[in-house]
């Protein structure tokens, strides 16, 4: 039995940012530090991890916005960092983005029509205007709008019905993975599972592969099929869904857990405080990223940078003291 090869495949990519210091020195951010993951058609894979651990900027990577350092990335088999001309302009119709900031991501001089309809005219799939307008009246119904809303302008909609039609703007151009960077975490929290829904009811239509960024575990829980925790441009653990949430290893995987709104009290005990700040990714701690703010660190976390380990059914963590006896290291 054959497995399918994976939609996307990402390879111990990093992307440094250059930044220049107030005193006319220069420095990098660290932002992605050598991540690996795979997605297949069809699935969500969901990354979470605290705000400025590097999700939009491996975001933005994999779409080709800010250039990889170093590593690689494979859609389908081909090598996107190698694509130009009409192959990466194919490739950005096939992987599309949804923003966390639906009103930041519109904008507010066009008409709904022109804002989804305009990426329809730059690939050449709309042959006129009434073809255009078609294409995105029907998108618009699908994704739980009125056809002739595309005569109407952004500041008309709710933030919910504005994150609608960043889907729908997703959506036009039938791609084949879609990249979620927080796109429910500006949204209030009823309106929240009604964009989820819509989500899911798209990937079973569309047969769409989502790359689901969110910085709470607790919206993960029912969407994605697999999980990746992020921790200062580095992967700590991995696995499906249930076997992270419900077996965590890495102590930061544990503190995000408890971190998230739906711990029942009786657990409250076992909830794990983090101390401080995350620290810098300009000048990240050596060895473990983490073991600054680790309640089980001992000596040689402090030394050695641990990779990400498979063990049981493909969970995997990056976390020598905790990590169950059979993990063995994937370099
Ligand atoms: N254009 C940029 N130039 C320099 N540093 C940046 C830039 N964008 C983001 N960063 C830094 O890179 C790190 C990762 O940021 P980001 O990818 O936005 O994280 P997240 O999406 O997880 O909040 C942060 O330390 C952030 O300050
Ligand atoms: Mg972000």
């Amino acid at each position: 039995m054959s497995v399918a090869p994976p939609l996307l495949a990402v390879r111990n990519l990093r992307t440094l940012l250059p930044i220049r210091s107030p005193f006319g020195g220069r420095g990098v951010v660290r932002a992605v530090d050598g991540v690996s993951f795979e997605i297949r058609a069809g699935r969500t894979f969901g990354l979470v991890g605290e705000s400025g651990c590097g999700k939009s900027t491996l975001a933005r990577t994999v779409l080709r916005l800010t250039p990889a350092s170093s590593g690689r990335i494979q859609f389908d088999g081909t090598d996107v960092l190698a694509l130009r001309g009409g192959a990466l302009r194919e490739y950005r119709r096939q992987v599309q983005v949804v923003f966390q900031d639906p009103a930041g991501s519109l904008n507010p001089r066009l008409t709904v029509g022109e804002i989804v309809g305009e990426a329809l005219s730059i690939h050449g799939l709309a042959r006129s205007r009434s073809e255009r307008d078609a294409a995105v009246a029907s998108m618009l119904e699908r994704v739980g709008l009125a056809a002739d809303d595309l005569r109407r302008f952004p500041h008309e909609f709710s933030g919910g019905q504005r994150q609608r039609i960043g889907i729908a703007r997703a959506l036009v151009l039938r791609p084949r993975l879609v990249i979620c960077d927080e796109p429910v975490s500006a949204l209030d929290v009823s309106i929240q599972s009604q964009i989820l829904n819509l989500l899911a009811d798209l990937q079973a239509e569309f047969g769409l592969a989502y790359l689901f960024i969110a910085h709470n575990l607790s919206v993960m829980r029912h969407f994605c099929d697999e999980i990746a925790v992020m921790y200062l441009g580095r992967i700590v653990e991995s696995g499906p869904t249930a076997d992270v949430i419900e077996h965590p290893i890495h102590p930061y995987t544990r503190a995000l857990l408890s971190a998230a709104p739906r711990v029942p009290s009786r657990d409250r005990a076992a909830l794990r405080i983090l101390p401080g700040e995350p620290p810098n990714p300009i000048a990240p701690p050596p060895g473990c990223a983490f073991h600054t703010r680790c309640p089980d660190a001992i000596a040689s976390c402090a030394v050695v940078r641990p990779e990400l380990a498979p063990f049981g059914d493909g969970h995997a963590v990056a976390c020598p003291v905790n990590a169950p006896a059979s993990a063995e290291e994937i370099g």
